[in-house]
């Protein structure tokens, strides 16, 4: 680890009343992308969710940039450089994808929103020129490059992000990764959580396996995919076929 973490996570403990998921997690997320893979089940969402406040924390920090983000408030969270794409879609479909990006923007003045949509299509031209398009008719790659459009609207420093291919054709998954790497590599610190172990990895500079609320491994992302201990842990789980192929 070369770098200084961007966001801190100590020791925590989330879930949901009294269930808890997470059971002591520890992670120093650095500039780039942080893949995060494990079965279903593991607590992947459950750490995204309750870094982002959104499932109930019980012990443990979470740090970004020095300031300690339990019991702050979404909009607070956003203020200070945090965003979440949640997994599937949550774009408004029946709004276009101009006043999804207004809608995205609510938190800003109407000239900060203004100046931040127009870089976005520039950022994203496929955006500017669907722009009058219901959001529920684009693709489903296209809807997630909306979703991470929406995202960056706030000009966020860490983006939490949710299996980004869920659902996608492979061509189409590729990219959308492609994606979330050429957002890193504009100064946006990516935390995702993906279930295509080896497309992500690949392009992550640190990988981090959860299993049962703990982590189970980590390392830099392109290496962990010849660790073996990576196929011993996937072994009987959901997402073996994936670890094993191309
Ligand atoms: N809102 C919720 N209320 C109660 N239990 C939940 C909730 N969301 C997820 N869980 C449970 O938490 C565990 C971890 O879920 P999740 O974090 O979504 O796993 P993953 O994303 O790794 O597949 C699962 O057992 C799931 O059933
Ligand atoms: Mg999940």
């Amino acid at each position: 680890m070369e770098a200084e973490p961007v966001l801190t996570v100590s020791e925590l403990h989330a879930g949901y009343g009294d269930l808890e998921i997470l059971r002591g997690i520890d992670l120093a997320v650095e500039p780039g992308v942080t893949t995060v893979i494990g079965p279903n089940g593991a607590g992947k969402s459950t750490l995204l969710k309750a870094i982002f406040g959104m499932a109930r924390v019980t012990e443990g920090s979470v740090r970004l940039g020095g300031i300690e983000l339990r019991r702050l408030s979404n909009r607070q969270l956003v203020n200070i450089g945090l965003a979440f794409v949640p997994q599937g879609r949550c774009n408004f479909p029946r709004m276009s994808v101009h006043e999804n990006l207004e809608m995205a923007a609510f938190t800003l003045s109407m000239q900060e929103a203004r100046t931040s949509i127009s870089s976005l299509y520039e950022r994203f031209p496929l955006l500017a020129e669907k722009r009058s398009q219901f959001a529920g008719e684009l693709s489903g790659g296209q809807q997630q490059v909306l979703e991470m459009a929406m995202a960056l609207v706030t000009s966020p420093r860490v983006l939490l992000i949710d299996e980004p291919s869920l659902g996608l054709a492979p061509l189409t998954l590729i990219s959308v990764l492609d994606e979330v790497q050429a957002i890193s590599g504009q100064g946006v610190t990516v935390l995702m959580v993906e279930q295509n172990a080896r497309q992500a990895l690949a392009r992550s500079n640190w990988g981090v396996v959860l299993d049962l609320g703990r982590k189970a491994l980590e390392g830099p992302g392109p290496g962990m995919l010849s660790d073996p201990r990576l196929a011993e842990l996937y072994l009987g789980g959901a997402a073996t076929q994936d670890v094993g192929k191309a």
